[in-house]
């Protein structure tokens, strides 16, 4: 299930059958502390091998419904304007957060949570080291908004399988949408 700009969930207001709590540090409650059945036993695997090289990092937001993104787009757009929350901020109905195949992590401190600077947090090294081998990538790399639609996001993981990660790592591909072979998705159609 790719999710991008021009690839909207289907329904809008699709629902995961199978979501599940994973037994990981969690930093979040509720619906947001979920994840599909498959992300959320990778999860727990990544978070495992991550806290036995000494590295923490808790789920900081899983699962969220068409409801709560549409609250959640809703303040970006409030507080920064449409624009700006498009770079950051999924409008509802086209978060990858819906699918329960994705999540965002932290480090356990809260610092530089949600920002640019999270990628030099030992937790955001780690993954991006790291994820593949329990089938994550970094879904929203650094200078590839134009195809993904989304300003660097390095907290952002999204479980799409052992063997598409390592493909993709091995031979450089930064974007699912340039691993499967879909057009960019920069901006809403
Ligand atoms: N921050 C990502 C793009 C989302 O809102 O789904
Ligand atoms: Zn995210």
């Amino acid at each position: 299930m790719i999710v991008n700009k021009h690839r909207p969930l289907s329904p809008a207001t699709f629902v995961p059958p199978d979501l599940a709590r994973p037994a990981v540090r969690l930093a979040t409650s509720g619906e947001a502390a979920l994840l599909n059945s498959t992300t959320a036993a990778a999860a727990e695997k990544m978070f495992a091998a991550a806290a036995a090289d000494g590295v923490i990092i808790t789920l900081a937001s899983g699962y969220r419904s068409f409801t709560t993104q549409r609250a959640t787009y809703g303040s970006y757009v409030n507080s920064r304007g449409q624009a700006e929350a498009d770079t950051a901020s999924a409008r509802p109905g086209y978060s990858e957060h819906q699918t329960g195949w994705a999540f965002d992590i932290g480090d356990g401190s809260g610092a530089d949570a949600f920002t640019p600077q999270f990628k030099d947090r030992p937790a955001a090294i780690w993954a991006k080291a790291n994820a593949h081998r329990f089938g994550f990538v970094v879904r929203y790399p650094w200078m590839l908004h134009e195809i993904t639609g989304y300003f660097y996001e390095p907290w952002h993981l999204r479980f799409v399988g052992k063997e598409a990660a390592a493909d993709m790592r091995a031979r450089g591909i930064g974007t699912l949408e340039q691993y499967f072979g879909l057009e960019a998705a920069p901006a809403y159609l």
